[in-house]
C-alpha cells in the first residue's frame, strides 16, 4: 500500500514541495519532466500535476494527497479535505489596474474587463461589492493582458510584487490571502489514513523546527 501525492510539476510551489519532502526525510529522486516518481524509503507515489488540475484529481481519488495554493481549493470548490497549512507559498490574490490609472476603490472597477485564472473567487468578490464587471477567464501570462489591450485590470496571484510591477500594475484590492496547503480525499481507508498520519506527523515535526 502507497500512497499517491500530487505536487505542482512546475512554478511557485514546486520546489517547495520537493524540499518539505526531503525535509521530513523522504527521498525522491525529483525529474522535473517526468510524471511520477516513487519514494524509496517511504510509502509515497509522488505525481507532478499542473497545480490547477489537483483538487480534481484529489476528489476522484486518482491521487490521494496533494499540494496546492488555498486559492486554488477555493476556485476549484472540490470535494476534499484540507489536512494542513504547509507554511510556504503565501501570496495574495489580489485585483491589479496600470500603474497610471487614477484607482481610489473597489467602484472604479465598474464595466472594466478584468482578466484572471480564478472567475469564480473574482465574480463572488464583485458581486460582494455589487460591482458589474467583465471578468476574461484566461488560463496563464494573466499579467501581460493590460499591456495587449484584451482587459483594463487583471486578477492573480501576488507574491514578491514583481511580476505585477514589471508588467506596469499596481495592486487596488486585496480578496484574499493564501499559503500552501496539503489536500486529501475524503474516502480514504484506513490503511490510507495511517500512511498520512505518519506523513503528517512528519511534516508537523519540521514545522515545529522552524518556528
Ligand atoms: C503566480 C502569478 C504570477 C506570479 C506572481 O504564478 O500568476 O505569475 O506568481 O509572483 P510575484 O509577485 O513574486 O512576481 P504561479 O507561480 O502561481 O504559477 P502559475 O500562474 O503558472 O500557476
Ligand atoms: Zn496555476
Ligand atoms: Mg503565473
Amino acid at each position: 500500500m502507497k500512497l499517491k501525492l500530487a505536487i505542482q510539476k512546475s512554478g511557485r510551489l514546486h520546489d517547495d514541495s520537493i524540499k518539505l519532502l526531503k525535509e521530513c526525510g523522504i527521498d525522491i529522486n525529483n525529474g522535473v519532466n517526468r510524471l511520477k516518481t516513487e519514494a524509496s524509503n517511504f510509502p509515497l507515489e509522488v505525481f507532478f500535476l499542473r497545480d490547477d488540475d489537483i483538487p480534481q484529481y484529489v476528489e476522484d481519488g486518482v491521487a490521494d494527497l496533494g499540494i496546492v495554493g488555498e486559492n486554488v481549493v477555493m476556485e476549484k470548490n472540490k470535494q476534499v479535505q484540507v489536512v494542513e497549512k504547509l507554511g510556504f507559498g503565501k501570496c495574495r490574490l489580489s485585483v491589479a489596474v496600470p500603474k497610471a490609472m487614477d484607482y481610489s476603490g473597489v467602484q472604479d472597477l465598474h464595466k472594466l474587463r478584468i482578466a484572471t485564472t480564478y472567475p469564480v473567487i473574482v465574480d463572488d468578490f464583485l458581486k460582494k461589492n455589487s460591482i458589474t464587471a467583465e471578468i476574461h477567464e484566461i488560463s496563464g501570462s494573466v499579467e501581460i493582458a493590460p499591456g495587449i489591450g484584451l482587459a483594463d485590470a487583471i486578477c492573480d496571484l501576488v507574491s514578491s510584487g514583481s511580476t505585477l510591477f514589471m508588467n506596469g500594475l499596481k495592486e487596488a484590492e486585496v480578496i484574499l490571502k493564501s499559503e500552501a496547503v496539503l489536500i486529501a480525499n475524503n474516502g480514504l481507508n484506513a490503511a490510507q489514513q495511517q500512511i498520512l498520519d505518519k506523513l503528517l506527523f512528519r511534516i508537523k515535526a519540521v514545522k515545529k523546527a522552524k518556528n
